[in-house]
């Protein structure tokens, strides 16, 4: 059973890819120093798979500690690296933290899997590499634009680490350019759980809907789209996680030929957030309280994915379509309140 490395397993998309893996018969270590996710998650984890992963609640900005990890695990023959900060209003007021915590962090990892010769790695990249782009939708071969955000600049800076890594090693590497990853696994065991108050649309949409904050703002009427709202790639994040999982078994079977590849992970199916909203009441059945607002800095107007590649390369399809999204992410709002431990935003009983 081959071992597969998850960093920030505890988070969103990694929890999700996790039980991706072990369904599809991985083994699975995690490292997460649990700072902005909690170890609970991977109890919802044990409930889905029945399988409990081990958690090394590790700072990889620490080497020391990150190295520590790869001395006890002699067998990894993957890693999927999510461990990132990763809200972009955030990182325009703290761009050195957002810097020092996402590029340290995976250039420790890298020099350990120079060290250990680790064959395969996976890094967790974003749309947001392509700025606003000039044509959708968008390709791999598409140029990135200036990042709008010390966010977005950590992801392509991370891609450009890792392109000239894989250029001076025998790894293989591929990175994943998520668009817009929502939704909850269909157990409603695991799911999305924002610190404080929501900076991502569909959260902030099940917040509203259960009155955890009283009105949500849409940011800006007046673009350039069919209905004025920005128009993005809402994708399910358990399509986003097999994707994962299908990388993993392209490297392991011999089949990457360069030595980065980059894939898109988009539906591509552009939506507005205005008919996002409009999706949602009608699976909800909840009139959603909200106002329009003035734009929000640093968004992009319009982007969707063009996925050929990562279906004709990786054999990847989406499963999920919007509904299913928003109806999983409801339903895991319902569930998260009548779970008070975590309600309110903290994991009080965890940090
Ligand atoms: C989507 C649209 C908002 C909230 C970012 C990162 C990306 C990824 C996901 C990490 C925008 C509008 C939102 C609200 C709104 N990050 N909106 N009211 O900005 O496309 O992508 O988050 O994985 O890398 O770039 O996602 O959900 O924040 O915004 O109107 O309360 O929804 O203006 O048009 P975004 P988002």
């Amino acid at each position: 059973m081959s071992k597969i490395l998850v960093t920030g397993g505890c988070g969103y998309i990694g929890s999700h890819t996790i039980v991706d893996l072990i369904s599809n018969g991985f083994e699975v270590i995690c490292v997460d120093n649990n700072v902005r996710s909690s170890p609970r998650v991977l109890e919802g984890v044990e409930k889905i798979t029945g399988k409990k992963v081990k958690n090394y609640k590790v700072d990889l900005c620490n080497y020391d500690d990150t190295f520590a990890i790869f001395q006890e695990n002699e067998d990894i023959e993957g890693i999927i690296h999510f461990a990132a900060y990763k809200a972009v209003g955030e990182s325009v007021e703290h761009p050195l933290m957002y810097f020092e915590n996402n590029l340290m962090s995976l250039i420790n990892l890298l020099k350990c899997v120079q060290e250990f010769d680790i064959p395969n790695f996976v890094f967790s990249s974003s749309c947001t590499v392509y700025g606003n782009p000039d044509e959708i939708p968008v390709t791999e071969q598409t140029p990135p634009k200036p990042a709008v955000s010390p966010y977005g600049y950590t992801k392509q800076m991370g891609e450009q680490i890792i392109n000239e890594f894989s250029k001076a090693s025998n790894t293989r590497c591929i990175l994943l350019r998520y668009f817009n990853p929502v939704g909850a696994h269909p157990s409603i065991l695991i799911g999305e759980m924002p610190i404080g108050s929501p900076a991502n649309l569909v959260p902030a949409i099940t917040q509203t809907a259960i009155g955890k904050i009283p009105q949500m703002t849409v940011f800006g009427d007046d673009y350039p789209t069919r209905d004025g709202s920005c128009l993005r790639d809402f994708i399910h994040v358990s399509d986003i996680a097999h994707a994962h999982t299908l990388a993993i078994q392209y490297m392991l079977a011999g089949k990457i030929t360069k030595n980065a590849e980059v894939y898109n992970l988009g539906t591509g199916n552009g939506v507005t957030v205005l008919e996002a909203i409009r999706a949602f009441e009608k699976v909800s059945g909840v009139k959603l309280n909200y106002v329009i607002g003035p734009r929000r800095h640093g968004d992009v107007i319009a982007i969707y994915a063009n996925n050929d590649l990562a279906k004709d390369k990786l054999g990847w399809v989406t499963i999920y379509g919007l509904e299913d999204m928003l109806s999983t992410a409801w339903k895991w709002e319902q569930k998260l309140k009548a779970d008070a431990k975590f309600y309110n935003g903290k994991f009080s009983e965890f940090n």
